[in-house]
């Protein structure tokens, strides 16, 4: 699963200090936060405020936190500081925290930092426009004590009703269908943050779709912590939901993470084989640990020699599909053997990408408090030597991929990077490969159409290639 970790720099000009109800939301982690931040714009736009690109333009500024590895609150403090100068120009603009850092910390950041005005959790996002409302109303009854708020309770609703908001869908967009975790890997502060695990009615996804697909969307990403573990309140699986949104809607490309390896099963596997026209054979599978000892002691549910009977599953019925995965080095108790049994696991599989960290204890969970800690000089290594062992085989990976004819689905153009009477176009392929090419000026509307890039240099991150026909 990506991650985003840094922010956009910005510089300070002392001009410009937004005085209106511009919006500017800083993100970090997951794909989850990515779309959240999505929904705030679009609830906070609903509400008369208007989302800017820069900080200096804003009159409210949210980070929207995670909390998944080290010095999270760190990140969030050091983050608002950098706000200071704007803060003593304009005393009006609001800072808030989201995402799983409010979730987590609530009050404990607003006695700490004084110039954090509110915090707000990963299931009170909703409440957002009636937070920064009942800020400015108060202010402007001159109430003399500073008011703060903090919302970042669970809310208790069955099922999970949210209807996807999407400010300016592009050609690919995610869509939520469930949220939260039951899995309590003993590592994960998912659980904590994001509450149980609950799961959209089958009817909503696919109105959303429906209404997705007229704004012009070509690509879903189902998107969960499990997605595989979804189950609708009339008891529809993951598999049939994907079956259903391949055959009755007009998507062109289905994609979904993050699975869960416990819960893929053959039917699964059938679903994606069967409605390939639609659904990509890109999956992403974590396993975290190649050793069964320290598997179990992570509470993944399986075994080394299970997660390679779900891969060798996958393999024989999608013979062309691509693996990517996420692995923890240094989980307490592991051994040079485990790691060891990693690294066999990351060449056995063969995987094109990996996502890969060191282990950090993070607050509330089981392993925090395993007393077999591994030391940070040892993590590192390993990591370090885990992407070594990696960078080797994703370069001849990619390699495999010169000269072959992919179907890129066009995504962005590149005009500052388009040299005399060409377009630089991107993309990617059903594999989620990035891919770059260039066209004649002649073709500038190549955005939201598939078309056939011959592959001439493949780097493990990006490819470039020629275009050598269209799909659509
Ligand atoms: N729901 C997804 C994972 C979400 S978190 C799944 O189960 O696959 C994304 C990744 O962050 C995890 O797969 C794991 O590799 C990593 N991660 C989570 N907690 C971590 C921790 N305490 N230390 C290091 N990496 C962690
Ligand atoms: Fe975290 Fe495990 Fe849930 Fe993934 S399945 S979010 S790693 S607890
Ligand atoms: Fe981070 Fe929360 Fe996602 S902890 S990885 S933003 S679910």
């Amino acid at each position: 699963m990506e991650i985003i970790s840094e922010n956009k720099p910005f510089a300070y000009k002392n001009q410009d200090i937004g005085q209106g109800r511009g919006v500017y939301i800083s993100t970090y982690g997951c794909q989850m936060n990515v779309n959240d931040s999505d929904r705030m714009y679009s609830l906070l736009e609903m509400a008369n405020f208007t989302p800017v690109d820069s900080p200096l333009e804003a009159s409210v500024i949210i980070i929207n936190s995670c909390s998944i590895r080290e010095k999270p609150v760190h990140k969030v403090y050091s983050e608002v500081g950098k706000y200071r100068k704007l803060k003593d120009a304009n005393p009006k603009l609001k800072i808030g925290i989201g995402g799983c850092v409010g979730q987590q910390e609530k009050e404990k950041l607003i006695k700490n930092q004084p110039m954090i005005d509110f915090v707000f959790g990963t299931d009170t996002i909703d409440t957002l426009p009636d937070i920064l409302n009942d800020l400015i109303l108060k202010e402007e009854s001159k109430d003399d004590k500073k008011n703060r708020i903090v919302k970042a309770g669970f809310a208790h609703r069955e099922p999970y009703h949210v209807e996807t908001l999407v400010r300016n869908p592009g050609v690919s967009t995610f869509v939520n269908i469930t949220k939260g975790c039951d899995n309590f890997c003993t590592f994960c502060v998912v659980p904590f943050t994001r509450g149980r695990e609950k799961s959209r009615p089958k009817t909503h996804v696919l109105q959303d779709i429906h209404t997705l697909v007229k704004r012009g969307v070509k690509e879903v990403t189902l998107l969960g912590q499990n997605v595989n573990s979804y189950e609708s309140e009339c008891g529809t699986s993951f598999a049939d939901l994907m079956k259903t949104i391949a055959k009755e809607t007009g998507i062109e490309r289905i994609r979904f993470t993050t699975s869960h390896p416990k819960d893929f099963d053959q039917y699964l596997v059938d679903v994606i084989a069967e409605h390939q026209d639609k659904i990509c054979e890109y999956i992403h599978l974590p396993f975290q640990s190649g050793n069964s000892r320290i598997l179990e002691r992570m509470n993944r549910g399986y075994t080394r020699e299970q997660y390679i009977e779900k891969i060798n599953m996958i393999k024989k019925t999608i013979p062309n599909v691509v693996l990517s995965t996420d692995i923890i080095c240094g989980f307490p108790g592991e051994t040079e053997a485990d790691f060891q049994d990693t690294l066999s696991m990351v060449r056995e599989v063969g995987y094109e990408t990996i996502f890969a960290f060191m282990y950090s204890q993070r607050p509330n969970t089981k392993a925090a408090k395993f007393e077999d800690q591994v030391p940070d000089a040892i993590k590192s290594e390993r990591l370090q030597r885990l992407f070594d062992a990696h960078n080797t085989m994703a370069f001849d990976l990619a390699k495999a991929y010169e000269n072959r004819i992919l179907d890129v689905l066009v995504e962005k153009k590149h005009d500052d990077e388009s040299v005399a009477g060409n377009i630089k176009f991107s993309g990617r392929s059903r594999q989620n490969k990035l891919v770059y090419f260039e066209v004649p000026a002649a073709h500038s509307d190549l955005i939201g159409r598939t078309v056939n890039i011959k592959i001439t240099k493949a780097y493990p991150a990006v490819f470039r290639g020629d275009m050598v026909g269209s799909i659509n």
